[in-house]
């Protein structure tokens, strides 16, 4: 086969991007950390972890609930499998959208088995009907249930197995306070340093028998923008091109000709990016400029610039945001090799 014949725009598409849609996550169930030992980074998380789910078990009880919360890809998902593992419990996976009525949280709940563990992702998205259910199932494991209708209506309370409900958000702070105090324990998830990456993207080469030399495996971590879903897509990227070029081996040279290939440069940007900070730098000529102006010039939705883009390239300093809208910086153009127009560069 020839390089041509790597369907590029499609492989391109949405290569840096942070969320992941279904092929990829059935993709990545071969890559996840199994156990507290196998998950790489967030070293104070994983010790307050080690230490909630190690006293539950000493004490022959469920581990208190627990919400996980940080940026998409960073292993959310992850923890929560990790969890009902190390406590040998079940795992019930459900998520906020799913649970759109609290009948649909109810029949989840009165189907547990004693011990289990309910992952709710996106539990940030639950209704506040749906919250309604969920507060005294979490602090009594209770649950009040409507019987009938009109006036001969009644409640009648049952009481749940012991459970551990684990939530995941992106933000702390879009779950509801009365919610987010009735979990033990928060763990805020944080991005990735280069070195954690290069440990996660030497263990997944390992289980996708890819065989990297060299700094190989620390060229595809410094271009996963801190998160390890990123590193685990630009590895599977990178085996692409080394399979179809004909390279049994990877080394910095295949990765960085590779990576090259998919669009991502040394930062770990992609076109999407540089069309952002080159429409900051040439077209609006260091003006501040608003999300919604930004977002129609890229031909991007303003969510996908501002939940997917931007936090990068602001944790980078390539790009800052005042009260009068976005701007790129000195360093933004000497990475895109432009000459500023005029003075006063931030
Ligand atoms: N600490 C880690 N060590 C090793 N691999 C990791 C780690 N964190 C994440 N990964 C890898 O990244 C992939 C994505 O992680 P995961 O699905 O747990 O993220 P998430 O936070 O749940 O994302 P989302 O918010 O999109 O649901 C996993 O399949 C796993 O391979
Ligand atoms: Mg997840």
């Amino acid at each position: 086969m020839s390089r041509r014949e790597i369907d590029v725009e499609q492989l391109t598409r949405s290569v840096v991007l942070p969320v992941a849609d279904d092929q990829e996550r059935r993709a990545e169930v071969s890559l996840r950390p199994t156990t507290l030992n196998d998950f790489v980074g967030q070293r104070e998380l994983v010790r307050h972890l080690e230490i909630v789910l190690g006293s539950a078990k000493a004490r022959h009880q469920t581990a208190d609930h627990l919400l996980f919360a940080g940026p998409p890809g960073l292993g959310k998902t992850s923890l929560a499998s990790i969890v009902a593992g190390e406590m040998g419990a079940g795992l019930r996976i459900t998520s906020g959208p799913v649970l759109s009525r609290p009948g649909d949280l109810a029949a989840l709940l009165t189907d547990l088995q004693d011990g289990d563990v309910l992952f709710v992702d996106e539990i940030h998205r639950l209704s506040r009907a749906v919250e309604e259910v969920l507060y005294p199932a979490m602090e009594d494991r209770r649950l009040d249930v409507m019987i009938g209708r009109g006036p001969s209506a009644r409640a009648i309370r049952l009481d749940l197995p012991n459970f551990t409900l684990v939530g995941a958000t992106t933000r702390t702070g879009l779950v509801a306070a009365p919610l987010r105090d009735r979990f033990g324990f928060v763990g805020q998830l944080d991005l990735y340093d280069v070195e954690e990456l290069t440990v996660i993207v030497t263990r997944s080469a390992g289980l996708l028998d890819v065989t990297l030399a060299g700094i190989a495996a620390k060229v595809i971590a410094g271009r996963s923008r801190g998160t390890p879903r990123i590193a685990n897509r630009l590895l599977r990227r990178v085996r692409d091109f080394a399979a179809v070029a004909g390279h049994r081996t990877v080394d910095e040279s295949v990765a960085v000709e590779a990576l090259a290939l998919f669009g991502v440069d040394e930062y770990g940007l992609d076109k999407i990016d540089r069309r952002i900070l080159t429409l900051l730098c040439q077209q609006f000529a260091s003006q501040p400029v608003g999300l919604t102006t930004l977002a129609h010039a890229c031909g991007e939705e303003t969510s996908t610039i501002e939940d997917a883009y931007e936090p990068y390239l602001l944790r980078e300093g390539l790009l800052i945001r005042t009260p009068r809208g976005r701007v790129a910086t000195e360093r933004a153009y000497q990475h895109l090799g432009i000459t500023p127009r005029g003075g006063g560069l931030l």
